[in-house]
């Protein structure tokens, strides 16, 4: 098998954010791809079950969605990406708003942002594979969505073990 196949496979980056009681929990994916254009389209995001993003996000069955800007920088990839939730807290020096589900949202370095219910979980091993049913979407800034090819080749940034793509 060719690893390079799967390199030419194109992404975007998003934050995506869940809070259960006062637990609030924040991770970057690469993994947001939309399935139905319905009324309320429904997503799909594929989270590591060692982030503990997963673990909030199967207790409270809600999850915001932010779809990175390519000002991102490093600085918010960083704290997003690789650091723990229990340990960091990820929404210091952080700009968010609450979700109309009550739930933070990132708006730093954001082009839009999604609400989603979460409807069903899939168990594939290492990653739960959510759908989701969106509750909620807007529009913040007119910047250009950040691309994964972007952040490899213009940000220079890393994917860390738990990503569900292969890292280069
Ligand atoms: C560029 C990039 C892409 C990532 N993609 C994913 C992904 O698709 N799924 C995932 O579960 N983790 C992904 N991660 C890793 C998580 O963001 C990382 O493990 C994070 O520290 C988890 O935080 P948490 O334990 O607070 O949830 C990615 C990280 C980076 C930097």
């Amino acid at each position: 098998m060719e690893k390079e196949a799967f390199f030419d496979m194109s992404y975007g980056l998003y934050i995506i954010t869940s809070k259960f009681e006062d637990e609030f929990a924040g991770c970057i994916v690469n993994t947001v791809v939309q399935a139905t254009s319905e009324d309320k389209p429904k997503l799909v995001v594929i989270v590591n079950k060692e982030n503990t993003t997963n673990e909030v996000m199967k207790k409270s069955k809600k999850v915001n969605i932010s779809i990175l800007s390519n000002k991102a920088d490093m600085l918010l990839i960083g704290k997003f990406g690789f650091r723990n939730s229990k340990e960091f807290d990820k929404l210091k020096d952080t700009e968010y708003i609450l979700g109309t589900n009550n739930i933070p949202i990132v708006t730093e370095k954001v082009v839009s942002y999604v609400e989603a219910n979460i409807i069903e979980e899939i168990d594939t091993g290492t990653h739960t594979v959510f759908i989701l049913e969106a509750t909620n979407s807007k529009k913040i800034s007119c910047e250009e969505p950040l691309t994964y090819k972007y952040y490899h080749e213009v940000i220079k940034g890393k994917t860390p073990p738990k990503a569900s793509s292969f890292s280069r």
